[in-house]
């Protein structure tokens, strides 16, 4: 039988995710984008899935991967940024591209300002994530691996 593999997840990250590492510490920790991808990539392999990241600080950029990512993913890790909260055409986009998508936020969105409160995408995603810093990400790979029935690869 030939079986395709379905473990490719494409990590989204949004407006201003370039600047961790220089944002409220209190907020988002400390780590770089490229120091938290590092630790993704590592929790991606242990769980058998093969992750790819993009960031743009440019929405239509987003929309544009976006609509990219049925030929490039299987599943989606969302950290839209800002953009979560009101941006319908990446929301539409989601929508189009119709893949299993976790939302992740390093802060916890529901105990900061009103507006962040609102996601747009919420509807479109599997799970939301929030408040658990860099852990959110992991968490989010944990239910995107038993989304795709993926085993993680026996211990070398
Ligand atoms: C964020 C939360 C958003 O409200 C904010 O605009 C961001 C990052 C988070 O990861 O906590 O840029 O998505």
């Amino acid at each position: 039988m030939n079986t395709v593999a379905r473990n490719r997840v494409e990590v989204l990250h949004g407006v201003n995710l370039d600047m961790l590492g220089k944002r409220d510490p209190e907020h988002y920790g400390t780590l770089t984008l490229i120091e938290l991808e590092v630790r993704i990539r590592h929790w991606a392999r242990q769980l058998g899935l093969e992750v790819s990241f993009f960031q743009t600080n440019f929405e239509g950029e987003y929309v544009e991967r976006l609509h990219q990512s049925p030929q490039l993913a299987d599943a989606l890790v969302l950290n839209p940024g800002a953009w979560t909260h009101y941006s319908y055409a990446i929301r539409d986009a989601l929508e189009i591209a119709d893949r299993v998508a976790v939302e992740v936020h390093l802060s916890d969105v529901e105990t900061r300002e009103e507006w962040r409160r609102r996601s747009v995408i919420a509807e479109l995603v599997m799970g939301r994530i929030a408040g658990k810093g860099t852990d959110g990400y992991r968490e989010a790979l944990d239910l995107i691996a038993a989304e795709l029935g993926v085993t993680p690869p026996a211990a070398a």
